[in-house]
């Protein structure tokens, strides 16, 4: 097993949750791909450049915050906005999906990528349970809280915050 990971999903915004994965699964791989992938089936809140960009500076946020990213972990940030996620896989040579799971319909949800993903190309999936904390927080539930004027500081980085912020108030993240 290489010792090189991709986490990847819309991140339609990075939350708390996505935050906390990335710390745990930073913690078992020498080397982690945050891959922002363009999903078909949804419609993108923020482009793909800004949620790296929000990625980004939540990673930064984090670490100064003394949140915790181990500061010996390499952590990259990418998008793939085509093109198969195993062919990314291949590319950057690594052999393992990480995903968060908080409840049966994600399971159910993410089962039958994962088995296609390794009949494809032998890559396998690590499910990561999601801390009881997070269990509840959706990029889409974010999104319509804030939307309606609610306050999503307790789920979302600061950046994440105040993209929205900005977006709900018509402006540029
Ligand atoms: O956060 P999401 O939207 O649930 O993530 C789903 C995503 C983007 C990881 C999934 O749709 C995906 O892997 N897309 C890449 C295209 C691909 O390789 N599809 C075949 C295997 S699922």
């Amino acid at each position: 097993m290489s010792s090189i990971a991709v986490y990847p999903g819309s991140f339609d915004p990075l939350t708390f949750g996505h935050l906390d994965i990335v710390a745990r699964a930073a913690k078992l791989f020498g080397e982690l791909h945050v891959l922002v992938v363009h999903n078909p089936a949804k419609n993108p809140f923020f482009t793909s450049a800004e949620r790296v960009e929000l990625i980004r500076s939540s990673l930064t946020e984090a670490g100064r915050f003394g949140a915790p990213i181990d500061p010996k972990a390499k952590v990259v940030v990418e998008t793939l906005d085509q093109g198969l996620l195993v062919e990314y896989c291949h590319k950057v040579h690594a052999s393992v999906l990480v995903k968060g799971v908080r409840s049966n319909a994600d399971l159910d949800y993410e089962l039958p990528m994962a088995r296609v993903n390794r009949d494809l190309a032998d890559v396998e999936t690590l499910f990561l349970p999601a801390d009881p904390q997070h269990g509840f927080v959706s990029s889409s539930l974010v999104r319509q809280v804030s939307s309606l004027g609610g306050s999503v500081e307790k789920y979302v980085p600061t950046a994440v915050v105040r993209a929205l912020n900005n977006r709900s108030k018509g402006g540029l993240v």
